[in-house]
């Protein structure tokens, strides 16, 4: 299959996320594929369970800090998304292709913040764990408006704070061990399609059911 977007396109953003650590990209998805994610999601809301923190076995609920419920998709089990694990290829493609980075696997969550729900500023790597390198969010707000709530707040390194709000379509990638980033809260429910492209296989199938 083509590639969605060519080469000089995926070149523009890495350069951007290199300069600055992340990239935000609207109109990420293809329309058909955005609405393909976005009704397997409605489907599957009621298999959703309650995040934690931490990797693998040291993995604890913190309803304070983190408030989203989650849905771990398997490329196997949800071939319903292949156009979706597609553009995963293509992009794990483009970055070792132009960022030597190396990236050999990768794993991804449906996340659904009801409405109170937040996520207190962190790092995407663990004490444990570092094989997460980039990290990707795309939002599925469709009709997100100011006053909503829910914008990912990423914290630059002198201290400044930027506000992303999480509109429909909106894909923001940022390297995971370097930008520290939180979501504030959400006054109605939150949509994202989240995941990470990692340095080596995830052993998460292991661990976590
Ligand atoms: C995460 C996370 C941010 C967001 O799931 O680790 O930081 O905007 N999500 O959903
Ligand atoms: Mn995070």
């Amino acid at each position: 299959m083509d590639q969605q977007y060519d080469s000089q396109q995926w070149l523009v953003w890495m350069d951007e996320l290199a300069e600055q650590d992340f990239v935000v990209i609207d109109h990420f998805l293809d329309p058909d594929v955005y609405h393909q994610i976005q009704s397997f999601f409605q489907d599957h809301l009621s298999q959703f369970t309650q995040a934690g923190i931490g990797a693998l076995d040291r993995n604890t609920i913190e309803k304070d800090i983190r408030g989203d419920r989650t849905y771990w998709l398997d490329r196997v089990r949800d071939e319903s998304l292949s156009r979706f694990w597609l553009l995963v290829d293509e992009t794990i493609s483009m970055f070792n292709r132009y960022c030597y980075l190396s990236l050999s696997g990768y794993e991804f969550h449906l996340a659904h913040y009801p409405s109170g729900g937040h996520y207190d500023t962190h790092l995407d790597q663990f004490e444990n764990r570092n094989n997460r390198m980039i990290s990707i969010i795309i939002y599925l707000n469709d009709g997100w408006q100011v006053g909503d709530g829910g914008e990912l707040e990423i914290v630059r390194p002198d201290d400044s704070r930027i506000r992303v709000e999480p509109i429909a379509n909106r894909c923001v990638l940022f390297k995971s061990a370097d930008v520290p980033h939180g979501v504030l809260e959400a006054f109605k429910s939150r949509y994202s399609l989240t995941g990470w492209l990692l340095y080596q296989p995830s052993a998460l199938g292991k661990f976590l059911t």
